[in-house]
């Protein structure tokens, strides 16, 4: 297969003066003063139903950038026609055209569309800009990069044949349409995941989440203007439990790609179990949930590289990333120096406004969010085997801010250390040196999740120990790194347990999810 080799995309540094640092700024700037609408995308129509709902910045939740607009019921049903009426010319087009089409989209989020992609992303979703940089461009400039690369690798692959008798396997869509559901926490996951199963010659029913209609509209304008044709990526917002519903009552449904919580996810399962004698064909049913993700120190490791773990892992992204660093097991020993460091690193990080890109740290999504994230905070200033010991300051009085925050608690089981909160929030258990053992099988066993988790050690029997222990306690482990920031190509990403199908994201296998295969034997 004769594809362009796929190269990650580098990040670029937004240094003071620099001229993307300029572009950027002057683009955050006309965005933020201007309104738009956000029409739902139905094969060739854009439709305004008049029934909106607002689209505003978290770190400044009066302002308002605009509307998108919420589809009925009956208009979902007219997507399920427009994509499967679609889907006649579309599953029958060939991959070099299909993969052209994204690898265009990849080029004009590099260039042209680099600098909108990124305001976007940091007005609605309040991210700062290498935030936004290294989510809403690279990542899904690797993603869609990465995936036509994977889709060939999938194609090549072939059963063996012989002089009398030709074996092989064709590598089809699915029969019916993909409902893909995205996040708000990333830009890239929300491009990844409609695209990924459109380049394997689906069609794709796409509901972002509410809080990141603003971007979502800039990467379907990107699709457009890479030549996508009408129908085979239709976006849809409006009532999500309605527009589930809908969708997973067609007999058409042939698959569900998921990022989002562990509980959505369940739904949506229970759901299918429901219809399932409706099907045409037995859904595909990919997720990528939550996650409880950990550190765990070992006493030979080094404290200095611990605490930047932390407060890398735990903080960068306002928290808000499913691989998030939030539970830390931390050796008595190594503690004083940890904590000291931590502190040290945790006052040097600005919280403030994406516009000013000096910060940090920025607000978190959602009042709602805000609201939890305070309740549990408050709850360990008052709980006797926990204690707020950095941090712990919150403000909505203009957009969601929660400081960095450090919980120190006595008690491996507390709820913090169990419950995925989603924001800048971490919670320490410092154990006794002698009971490294014991802590591993606590990591294992405190949380439902299973998606990231880091360990720090300077002694190989210890990390052998503990890569052992923790093999089914994460999809994704690092040794002496940070939990997150998984790179495309290089860290396929996911979990298992309550974290998803751990069909990995930037991975072949997570296309091959997207295909209904067909064997043809022929004799000569
Ligand atoms: N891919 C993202 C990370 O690894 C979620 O942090």
């Amino acid at each position: 297969f004769n594809v362009p080799k796929a190269v990650n995309e580098p990040v670029k540094s937004y240094a003071p003066g620099s001229p993307e640092r300029e572009a950027v700024a002057a683009t955050y700037k006309q965005m933020w003063n201007s309104q738009i609408e956000v029409p739902l995308y139905i094969g060739n129509e854009e439709i305004k139903t008049g029934d909106t709902k607002k689209m505003s910045a978290p770190h400044d939740h009066q302002h308002v950038v605009g509307v998108y607009h919420q589809a009925d019921q009956k208009l979902i049903q007219k997507t399920i026609d427009t994509a499967l009426e679609a889907r006649k010319k579309w599953a029958a087009l060939s991959w070099e055209n299909r993969a052209a089409i994204f690898l265009k989209a990849a080029e004009l989020l590099a260039g042209p569309y680099r600098a909108k992609i990124n305001a976007a992303t940091m007005i609605a979703q309040s991210k700062t800009i290498h935030q936004a940089e290294i989510d809403s461009a690279c990542e899904l400039i690797d993603f869609l990069r990465y995936n036509v690369e994977f889709m060939t690798q999938i194609y090549a692959d072939q059963p063996k044949s012989d002089s009398s008798m030709w074996n092989r396997v064709e590598y089809r869509p699915l029969e019916g349409f993909v409902y893909a559901i995205t996040p708000f926490n990333f830009t890239a996951i929300s491009g990844n995941l409609p695209s990924s199963a459109a380049l394997m010659g689906n069609v794709v029913i796409w509901k972002p989440a509410a809080t990141q209609v603003y971007s979502a509209n800039v990467i379907m304008q990107v699709f457009k203007e890479a030549g996508l044709p009408d129908g085979v990526i239709n976006m849809v917002m409006g009532d999500s439990g309605m527009v589930t519903e809908t969708l997973l009552a067609s007999p058409d449904f042939a698959g569900v790609h998921f990022t989002g919580s562990t509980g959505v996810f369940n739904d949506i399962w229970a759901k299918i179990g429901t219809n399932i004698s409706k099907y045409k064909t037995y859904p595909r049913i990919v997720g990528e949930t939550g996650g409880k993700d950990f550190i765990i120190a070992h006493p030979s490791a080094n404290p200095f590289q611990v605490a930047t773990g932390i407060s890398r892992g735990a903080f960068e992204f306002q928290g808000q990333k499913c691989s998030a660093a939030s539970r830390v097991y931390v050796p008595q020993s190594l503690w004083p120096t940890v904590k000291s460091q931590l502190e040290a690193d945790l006052a040097s990080m600005k919280m403030g406004s994406p516009e000013d890109m000096s910060n940090f740290i920025t607000a978190v999504i959602s009042e709602s969010s805000f609201d939890k994230l305070a309740r549990y905070i408050d709850q360990a200033k008052q709980d006797a085997d926990a204690e707020v010991i950095i941090g712990g300051k919150y403000d909505k009085s203009k957009g969601y801010f929660i400081e960095p925050t450090v919980i120190l608690t006595t008690n491996p089981k507390y709820t913090t250390m169990e419950t995925e909160l989603f924001g800048p929030v971490v919670t320490v258990y410092v154990y006794e040196d002698a009971k490294w053992t014991e802590t591993l099988q606590l990591v294992d066993s405190t949380s439902e999740y299973a998606l990231t988790g880091a360990v720090f050690s300077q002694d190989r029997y210890a990390i052998e120990e503990a890569t052992v222990a923790l093999q089914n306690a994460a999809g994704n482990f690092y040794i002496n790194d940070k939990p997150t920031g998984a790179v495309v190509g290089m860290q396929p990403f996911g979990g298992a347990r309550g974290s998803g199908t751990n069909d990995k994201a930037g991975s072949a296998q997570n296309l091959l999810r997207w295909a209904s295969v067909r064997t043809i034997k022929e004799t000569f």
